[in-house]
């Protein structure tokens, strides 16, 4: 992972349209996160309300427009008239007053809003978001719900007609000027409407450009946004002010689409939708479903070479423009809607369990981020799993992302690890990786996975030969796979050899927290690299290679002595391990000690754990326990891998400090893992630098820890 060069995007003062109604109002429940997730299903679908106050609203839907997590507008709009009076309840569209929001919500699937619509009607507002992590078929549609619930306030009924658009041009999103010139060469755009199985629905289409990527946006694709063609039901394509225009003086829409497909900052096309709801007194519910379908998804460098790979949804429904699809997705809400309620309950009474609400805070919020990184994608015989290294520079299937990433998957669905893990060793098995050691990633910009034939990749030898082994085994471990392990002995061998020679006295080189600068004999890094050895012993003896198994245990158990000796300033007061070999007054997270733990090895001495349980409490800032002794800021990531094997109150400590950041931060974009423990902000590298990132997925640490005893692992 590194920080981008690339510079953000600047929001422009336009993006907010009038002020807030009554900002004090609403609750916001379990807390105002940094930035709500509104429509979070893969790298390109992440839309997102900023919050925070260094450029969000302080987590309202009416009055600002959402976001694409790179920071481009998402004009999505929603309007509301009542009595004849119009009320903006989502973005920030020229002319109505804003409802007021009551209440805000947000369970692991879902964020709900609560509006008071001039004391005559109330809102809820739900948006979405499924993670399925046993069902493949559903977690590989990338489509999001948004339910629209209207029902009367004050005891009389009321003329209601509800409206909402999206955008055309670049990934069917309105993007305002001043982004950059190069969002709008895309884009000319067309309307296409069409009637199937009782639903309406606008599709996006534009110049296609297969694999392409403009500002982390996909170039290829279309876009749907569907509801049910129902009586009362109009809809309308065109500039935005006409449409909205139209909406507000008539109720309803006028049935007719623009042709007229020009570039898409010329009158800004969106496409609308109005539903008539009539007198309404009792409660009437709206769904809305918005999607991205790409056929092709991604480019792979396997065995045979570079291929492209489908996306999964393909082996289920026939193609791109398939209504069926739309349909078959439209119909699930009931089924979307129990699956994600228990998911949710899952996840709540498992996390108040094991931290109480603040873990739930935790990991509720991540939960949407961490999976909104992934594409299932291949075919019914096989499948595979792709990441996006979102933000810190695109990368995709980088090793050291997705083992601070791992443990959701540990904690929901071990399967879809191997999926995560089998591009990594088709191509590097295939010969088609020239180092020794485990490369860092499969490609430099999602979505081409086309590898690193040179070799030239970045270079954390040491960091992704212990991840892969640890990741392997967990695996394994998990979904009692052994022979996962027998087929892949041979390259975990190697990456054996490697730590051998290199994981007890590292070379100055970086870690994965290379923002944090190169260091020689990094005492974390060192750990990671021995559990790897005493990983693969475990490996060895699992597939009966007994000979390797005796050895490696030795030469771990040797290293781990040594290491003791060398990392730990044992006359400090409190004693505690350092951050470099010999340099007594450094300290920082011992995140890596984690996999000792997650593998049941029981390779590190119990009093390593209770010295540095002592030991933390006594460097803690406001938000957390400083990465270390370089800098002030934190890693929410390693802090919950070090909460997940502390004692008791230390656990308790950093779940209570992160919790009150997610509360507290002035950063406005999707949760960000690194940011000043002092403050809160960001780290100092600038605002906007690491957000949205799937390490989030290391939040359920803890809960990955509690599955294993379930799986027969115990420590
Ligand atoms: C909103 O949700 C609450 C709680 O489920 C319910 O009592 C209320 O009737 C709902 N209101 C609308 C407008 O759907
Ligand atoms: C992926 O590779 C294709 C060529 O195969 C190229 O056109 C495209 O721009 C690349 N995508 C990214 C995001 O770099
Ligand atoms: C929209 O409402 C206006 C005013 O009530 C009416 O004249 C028009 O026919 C309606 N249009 C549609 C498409 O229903
Ligand atoms: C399924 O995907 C695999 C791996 O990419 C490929 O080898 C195989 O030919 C595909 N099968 C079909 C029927 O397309
Ligand atoms: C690394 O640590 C070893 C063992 O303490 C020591 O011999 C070596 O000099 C250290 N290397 C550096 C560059 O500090
Ligand atoms: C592997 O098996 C050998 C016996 O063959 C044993 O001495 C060693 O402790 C085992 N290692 C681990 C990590 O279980
Ligand atoms: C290992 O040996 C045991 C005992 O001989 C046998 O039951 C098991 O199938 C072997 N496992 C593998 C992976 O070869
Ligand atoms: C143990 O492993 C090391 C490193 O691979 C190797 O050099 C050594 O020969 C092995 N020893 C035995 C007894 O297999
Ligand atoms: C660091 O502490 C260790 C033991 O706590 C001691 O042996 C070593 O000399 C100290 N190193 C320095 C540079 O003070
Ligand atoms: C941490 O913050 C304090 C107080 O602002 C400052 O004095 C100190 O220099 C900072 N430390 C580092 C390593 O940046």
């Amino acid at each position: 992972m590194k920080f981008l060069s690339q510079a953000f995007v600047v929001v422009c003062a336009t993006l907010f349209g009038s002020v807030v109604g009554d900002a004090a109002a609403s609750t916001f429940s379990p807390a105002r996160p940094p930035a709500i997730p509104l429509a979070v299903k893969s790298p390109y679908m992440s839309t997102w309300q900023y919050a925070g106050s260094d450029g969000g609203n302080g987590g309202y839907l009416a009055g600002q427009w959402p976001q694409f997590w790179a920071g481009q507008v998402a004009a999505w709009t929603g309007m509301i008239r009542v009595d004849g009076t119009t009320y903006t309840w989502m973005g920030a569209p020229t002319g109505p007053a804003l409802v007021t929001q009551t209440s805000f919500e947000y369970t692991s699937t879902k964020s709900v809003f609560t509006m008071d619509v001039g004391g005559l009607v109330e809102m809820n507002i739900t948006f979405l978001s499924t993670l399925t992590p046993d069902d493949q078929k559903r977690q590989s549609l990338i489509f999001s719900y948004l339910d629209v619930g209207v029902q009367s306030l004050d005891g009389n009924s009321h003329d209601v007609q509800l409206y909402t658009d999206i955008s055309a041009g670049e990934s069917a999103y309105h993007v305002i000027p001043a982004i950059t010139d190069r969002l709008f060469r895309m884009g000319f755009w067309r309307s296409l409407r069409c009637r199937t199985m009782g639903s309406r629905y606008h599709q996006g289409w534009q110049n296609q450009l297969l694999f392409s990527e403009t500002s982390d946006q996909a170039d290829w694709g279309y876009w749907y946004y569907a509801t049910k063609k129902v009586h009362g039901l109009s809809f309308q394509s065109g500039s935005d002010a006409t449409v909205r225009a139209n909406f507000q003086s008539n109720g309803n829409l006028t049935n007719t689409k623009d042709t007229d497909y020009r570039a898409i900052n010329a009158q800004y096309p969106v496409f609308g939708f109005a539903s008539d709801l009539g007198q309404v007194s009792g409660s009437v519910n709206t769904l809305y479903t918005i999607g991205l379908t790409q056929e092709q998804a991604i480019q792979f460098d396997g065995a045979t070479g570079v291929v492209p790979l489908t996306s999964l949804w393909t082996s289920y429904f026939s193609s791109e423009t398939d209504a069926t699809k739309l349909s078959f997705v439209y119909n699930d809400y009931g089924t979307a809607s129990q699956t994600a309620a228990a998911l949710d309950s899952q996840i709540s009474s498992d996390s108040i369990g094991l931290g109480g609400q603040d873990y739930l805070t935790i990991t509720s919020l991540a939960a949407r981020q961490a999976f909104g990184a992934l594409q299932l994608v291949g075919n019914s015989t096989k499948q595979y799993l792709f990441l996006k290294e979102i933000s810190s520079d695109g990368n995709v299937q980088t090793v050291d992302v997705i083992f601070p990433f791992h443990p959701v998957l540990l904690y929901l669905k071990p399967e879809l690890l191997k999926l995560l893990l089998d591009p990594l060793f088709e191509n590097q098995e295939s010969g088609q990786y020239p180092n020794m050691y485990s490369m860092h990633d499969l490609g430099s910009s999602y979505p081409n996975a086309t590898g690193h034939p040179d070799g030239n990749d970045e270079q954390q030898p040491l960091e992704e030969c212990g991840n892969m082994l640890i990741m392997t085994l967990a695996y394994s471990q998990r979904a009692q796979d052994k022979a996962y392990l027998q087929q892949h002995y041979k390259i975990l061998k190697q990456w054996t050899q490697y730590l051998i020679q290199e994981a007890l006295i590292p070379a100055d080189q970086i870690s994965t927290d290379d923002f944090a600068g190169s260091l020689a004999n990094q005492t974390n890094l060192a750990l990671k690299g021995i559990i790897g050895i005493e990983a693969m012993a475990v490996i060895a003896n699992m597939t009966n290679n007994t000979a390797d198994g005796a050895n490696y245990t030795n030469i771990a158990h040797d290293y781990i002595d040594k290491w003791q000796v060398y990392g730990i300033a044992q006359d400090a007061t409190p004693p505690h391990t350092t951050l470099g070999y010999g340099l007594n007054d450094t300290h920082g997270l011992l995140y890596n000690l984690y996999g000792d733990q997650e593998l049941g090895l029981k390779l590190v001495p119990q009093k390593v754990y209770d010295m540095q349980s002592a030991f933390y409490p006594t460097v803690a800032d406001t938000y957390g326990v400083p990465l270390d002794t370089r800098h002030n800021y934190t890693k929410s990531d390693w802090e919950m891998f070090t909460a997940a094997i502390a004692s008791d109150d230390t656990k308790a400590m950093f779940i209570k400090e992160l919790a009150s950041w997610i509360n507290d931060t002035p950063t406005n974009r999707p949760e960000t893992d690194l940011y000043s423990a002092t403050t809160g902000d960001w780290p100092g590298q600038g605002a906007g630098t690491f957000t949205a990132r799937p390490v989030v997925g290391g939040h359920f640490a803890l809960l990955a820890l509690q599955a294993q005893t379930a799986a027969g692992i115990h420590n």
